[in-house]
């Protein structure tokens, strides 16, 4: 399609300033083809999807409705900001599903990792399909497409979750960031007031710390996942390498390791640590953690994360490892 081609003659947004003149514009051209309607959001609190929550808010205000989905699977303390910046700071129309409960449930006892992202990404078609069936009179459905996406994936988000809707809610579709380069959508972002931890975050995959607790999921597990990786970002933070680092997380494995704790033999699980560089997710490289670092960080997840004993530091780069474990 003619409109999915970004001209030559468009300029690449790389200040304030720019970024203004293409939120004007948009907020102009976003007025003007959705009128008086309702607009349908799936909100992830991801970048691409909220800053075209932020651009939409700035130009139809609660005309637009974002439904944030938690599937239990995602970071520390991100739900409670998308309700923070969102409903609290921008006055969203914001549609908050705790569905923590139903996606755990699904996925019980599934070690095979395309099963599981399959589920994930299944239950949350029907989550979303289920909250859209509530809402009436909505006429359009926004994404955060963006130019790679078009380029790579022939207007398909990566890996994305959404989509797949059934036949009788095809909305038209609202996607004011589709001719955008990543950078660019960071800018607009920033632009238009969305805190740097929002904007300029990692890539985090759609099907979330699901991935990083590795094997069959459980609640206990997931919850070291969870606790281990905010001990590893508060660290990198601390310490200027989160906007440095391409990517980096902790995973744990389906297994116990023996340790010793007080005195006594324990069996806990042991923590992946992962740190990589990267341009395209094609191949990766490791980053160098300083060692009184990755001292630190080992002992601060021993010592605070329930079940674990050991912490790990995986060398491999991508290839011959892929950079997520499964
Ligand atoms: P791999 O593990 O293939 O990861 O080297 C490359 C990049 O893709 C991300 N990734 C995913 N993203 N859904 C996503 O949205 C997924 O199922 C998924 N699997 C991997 C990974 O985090 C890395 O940035």
């Amino acid at each position: 399609m003619a409109n999915d081609v970004r001209p030559e003659s468009m300029e690449r947004i790389t200040n304030e300033q720019l970024a203004k003149s293409f939120i004007e514009e948009q907020v102009d051209i976003l007025r003007r083809q959705i009128g008086d309607k309702k607009v349908l959001l799936a909100l992830s609190g991801g970048v691409d999807s909220s800053v075209v929550a932020a651009l939409l808010i700035k130009a139809i205000g609660r005309q637009l409705v974002c439904v944030h989905v938690n599937h239990g699977l995602l970071r520390k303390g991100e739900p409670e900001q998308v309700i923070e910046v969102f409903r609290n700071q921008m006055n969203a129309n914001l549609v908050y599903v705790d569905a923590v409960d139903r996606f755990l449930d699904k996925l019980q006892g599934e070690a095979d990792p395309e099963k599981k992202r399959k589920i994930i990404g299944a239950e949350f078609i029907r989550v979303f399909e289920e909250e859209a069936r509530k809402l009436e009179d909505i006429s359009f459905l926004a994404q955060g497409t963006i130019y790679p996406d078009i380029i790579e994936s022939h207007g398909v988000k990566a890996h994305h979750n959404v989509g797949g809707l059934p036949e009788d809610m095809k909305f038209e579709l609202v996607e004011p960031l589709k001719l955008l380069f990543k950078d660019e959508v960071r800018m607009v972002g920033k632009t238009l007031g969305l805190p740097d931890n929002m904007v300029f975050r990692q890539p985090f995959p759609g099907p979330g710390l699901g991935v990083r607790c590795l094997g069959a999921i459980t609640r206990d597990r997931l919850e070291a996942v969870r606790e281990s990786d905010a001990i590893l970002r508060e660290e990198f933070e601390k310490n200027g390498l989160s906007g440095k680092v391409w990517q980096y997380f902790t995973a744990i494995p389906d297994m116990k390791t023996v340790g010793v704790r007080d005195g006594k033999r324990v069996d806990e699980w042991f923590v992946i640590l992962r740190a990589v560089n990267t341009v395209d997710a094609m191949s990766a490289t490791i980053e160098e953690i300083p060692y009184s670092l990755l001292n630190h960080i080992t002992k601060r997840i021993v010592n605070e994360v329930p079940g674990v004993c050991r912490v790990v530091y995986d060398l491999t780069t991508k290839p011959t490892g892929t950079i997520e474990w499964e």
